[in-house]
């Protein structure tokens, strides 16, 4: 059949109209700072430290940070959660605690930029963090420019001592604040998921918590997976579902519980943010041989990292404790996680039709074992332990 040159065109062209409406997702509605084009990847003290910050916590977590190979796989962000603050003075400026930071923010962020790091920090939108120390409400556009002042790249704002404010609308003063700083500075919305993040905070910040905190054990992270695992198709480059900060390394799960902890955030695109002590990573024990094949895992981080900013999701959940998850990745592969919940050992087959594969053959990696299959036909299947995953990458092979 003939179709004249300028038919065929618009028939392309809307080819491309439709397949970019189902693809995605209206560009007003997005924030596009040109931050966070892939999930942040960095450390933050709270899960491990709580308040017992320092200056010399953080200079020497970001030298571990270089000497453990952390910042060459991608983590970026070191960031000193609450508790930095003691008080406001009577002329807006907030006040660092000079007795556990002595020479003062700005150095601090100047020696972690020496490292090749970047530097964030901790705020909340209410009249107190969530540890009673002065919050930013009233102060927006005050802090902001300290910071930016200090060469703070990251803030993570909290919604502590918030009663009575409407959650978009202060963020959004804190958005405009930002933007008005003088500097590129990623943010981090912390309301844990508790005004319906995903319908006004795409607009308003780079990434923003799904959930409540995490706690270092099992239950919690899958309280956290259900919660997050919902709003798959809200996720894209520069604006993220958080479902917290990782636990990875803290002692409270099996090393199974842990790998599949990180490869759940990484199906999910969440932001990498290592919660132990990464000073600790270097040591001659299995527990930081373990730690450190999981943070370290490149072939998971690029999972997370990959620049189509697709969140993956459940395809197969017969029953519903065997999961099979699907992340489609750049290079037209698919990253597919094999999930047992269960509390005992099972066996989870995924076909190449379920996952989306229109070819028989593909080439199949595991992205724990770190082997390769080169042509696999038609599914997979493997035995997956209790509370375990199998993490594959799959290439189709043309027929
Ligand atoms: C809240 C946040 C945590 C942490 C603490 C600090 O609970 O959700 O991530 O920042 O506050 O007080």
């Amino acid at each position: 059949m003939h179709i004249p040159g300028r038919r065929l065109l618009s028939i392309v062209a809307l080819g491309a109209v439709a397949a970019l409406s189902v693809a995605a997702r209206p560009a007003a509605r997005y924030l596009d700072n040109g931050l966070a084009r892939t999930p942040p990847m960095g450390w933050n003290s709270w899960n491990k430290f709580g308040c017992n910050v320092s200056e010399q916590l953080v200079r020497e977590t970001a030298d571990a940070m270089v000497a453990s190979g952390m910042r060459d796989a991608g983590y970026q962000y070191v960031t000193i959660d609450d508790c930095w603050q003691v008080a406001r003075s009577a002329q807006g400026p907030i006040v660092v605690d000079s007795a556990r930071f002595p020479h003062g923010m700005k150095a601090l962020a100047d020696y972690v930029h020496g490292k090749g790091l970047k530097f964030g920090i901790y705020t909340d939108a209410g009249r107190k963090t969530c540890e009673g120390r002065p919050g930013s409400y009233g102060f927006e556009a005050v802090d902001a420019k300290t910071y930016a002042g200090w060469g703070v790249d990251y803030v993570k704002i909290d919604w502590c001592n918030s009663e009575g404010l409407d959650a978009k609308t202060q963020y959004t003063i804190f958005r405009d604040a930002l933007a008005a700083s003088g500097r590129q500075i990623v943010f981090s919305i912390c309301e844990w998921g508790s005004n319906q993040p995903w319908e006004w905070a795409p607009a308003v910040g780079n990434l923003w918590r799904t959930t409540g905190d995490i706690a270092d054990r099992w239950s919690s992270v899958m309280t956290l997976v259900d919660l997050s695992s919902q709003y798959w198709h809200v996720a894209r480059p520069g604006a993220w579902n958080d479902p917290d900060m990782l636990e990875v390394g803290n002692g409270g799960m099996t090393r199974t519980e842990y790998r599949s902890h990180f490869s759940l955030w990484a199906m999910m695109a969440a932001p990498l943010i290592a919660g132990n002590d990464v000073r600790a990573m270097n040591d001659s024990t299995r527990a930081a041989a373990d730690i450190r094949d999981i943070l370290l895992n490149r072939d998971v981080i690029a999972v997370d990292q990959d620049s189509l900013g697709i969140q993956g999701k459940i395809v197969q959940a017969s029953p519903s404790e065997l999961q099979v998850w699907v992340k489609p990745l750049a290079d037209g592969s698919r990253a597919v996680l094999l999930f047992n919940r269960a509390s005992v050992p099972s066996t989870i087959t995924a076909n190449w039709g379920t996952i989306g594969l229109k070819t028989k053959k593909a080439r199949v990696r595991d992205l724990w074992a770190h082997t390769e299959q080169a042509v696999v036909e038609n599914f997979t299947s493997a035995p997956v332990p209790s509370h375990g995953v199998v993490m594959l990458r799959v290439w189709p092979i043309a027929n």
